[in-house]
């Protein structure tokens, strides 16, 4: 029996036309195995590799490569909350926030809470910089972060 869904397999091959080759499926099919698993488990690449035609150890080099997807061991909490770290956000105090956070969660960047809520990481440039310091939360941008107990409150309610 396949590891993935019925429903993920078909979202995988509806990619098909719309790329050159299967080979340039791979990153997408990588996300919507990540969005859905919250990692990308070893057997997803095998199946992921069958289905594009591909060896295993291509697809997981693809995947190693972007640094941004999460193997079976360190999957991602509920949300991923990045913090941007680059010159503007620094400039207005992106490295005490990441302090903050870390003291609040109980992480260091990079780690999940315990309860698997929350995946803290840091970012460069997210292309907000007029309202740093900022953060993306999982795939939304959220400016002019002053309040962390307001941001952490916001995430419960996700
Ligand atoms: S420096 Fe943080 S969004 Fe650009």
């Amino acid at each position: 029996m396949p590891f993935l869904s019925d429903d993920l397999r078909q979202k995988i091959l509806a990619y098909l036309p719309r790329y050159p080759s299967k080979q340039a499926v791979t990153v997408p099919a990588l996300h919507l195995v990540h969005d859905e698993l919250r990692c990308v488990p070893r057997q997803a690449i095998r199946e992921i590799a069958e289905m594009l035609d591909l060896s295993p150890a291509e697809v997981h080099d693809t995947m190693t490569f972007y640094q941004f997807f999460r193997e079976e061991d360190a999957p991602l909490g509920k949300t991923r909350l990045w913090v941007c770290r680059s010159l503007a956000c620094q400039l207005r105090g992106a490295d005490e926030l990441l302090d903050k956070l870390c003291g609040k969660l109980g992480v260091k960047p990079g780690q999940t809470t315990p309860d698997g809520k929350v995946t803290l990481e840091f970012a460069e440039c997210i292309g907000a910089c007029e309202g740093a310091p900022c953060v993306l939360v999982n795939d939304e941008a959220r400016l002019n972060i002053d309040n962390v107990d307001g941001l952490l409150q916001s995430l419960d309610r996700k």
